[in-house]
């Protein structure tokens, strides 16, 4: 799969089939997605992975009791080491270090597309009670859940985008004219219909 079709193929899937995750792929997985961009290459993650039903029972509950999530076969929390950011890069450092979580997290979501697997990010917890189940150390953030597993063959809406042409602007915020001309605006559908 190239990453065009794991960008446009990539969907929150919120429910799975009863079938593990080999762990030997979820090495492979995390192997790959450390190579991710992150700020002075600080690389400010720590990944828990969770198979345990009653602590993924647990963790849904504090998820706003997003107990589909229970369905999944594995979860990723990936953990935010922010000291090392803000250490270095002082006020900035926290949303920096926020930001890497977020890139690590894309990317293992796309490449958990190539292996054939999907996932869905979770932001709504009580971080907390997450750090308690995880015995996560106090300077250390849950920043992220991922859900990954074998999507259950349930069909998943179409994605509902804003279209490009409302998104960009050229040279200066509100300009809608590109100084070159070209057809800018029509490479995505092209893409979508391939
Ligand atoms: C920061 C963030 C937090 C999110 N939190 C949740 C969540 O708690 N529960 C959930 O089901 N989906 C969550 N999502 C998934 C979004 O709902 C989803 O990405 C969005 O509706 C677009 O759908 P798609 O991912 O299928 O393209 C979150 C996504 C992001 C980026």
């Amino acid at each position: 799969m190239d990453v065009k079709d794991a960008v446009l193929q990539r969907r929150s899937v919120r429910s799975y089939k009863n079938k593990d995750v080999k762990l030997e792929v979820l090495g492979e997985i995390l192997d790959i997605a450390r190579y991710a961009a992150s700020s002075g290459n600080l690389q400010n993650w720590k990944f828990i992975i969770v198979t345990d039903d009653k602590v993924k029972e647990e963790i849904a509950t504090v998820c706003l009791e997003q107990m589909w999530m229970t369905e999944a076969p594995a979860y990723i929390v990936i953990c935010n080491q922010f000291k090392k950011v803000t250490e270095t890069f002082g006020k900035l450092g926290k949303m920096y270090s926020i930001q890497n979580c977020a890139n690590v997290a894309t990317t293992i979501m796309l490449l958990a597309k190539e292996y054939g697997l999907d996932t869905c990010w979770i932001g709504g917890f009580n971080n907390d009670s997450i750090q308690r189940i995880l015995k996560i150390p106090e300077d250390v953030d849950p920043e992220i859940i991922l859900t990954i597993g074998y999507e259950n063959d349930v069909k998943v809406s179409e994605p509902v985008r804003e279209e490009l042409k409302t998104l960009v602007f050229f040279e200066k915020w509100g300009k809608k004219e590109a100084k070159i001309k070209g057809g800018f605006f029509n490479k995505l559908k092209k893409i979508l219909k391939k």
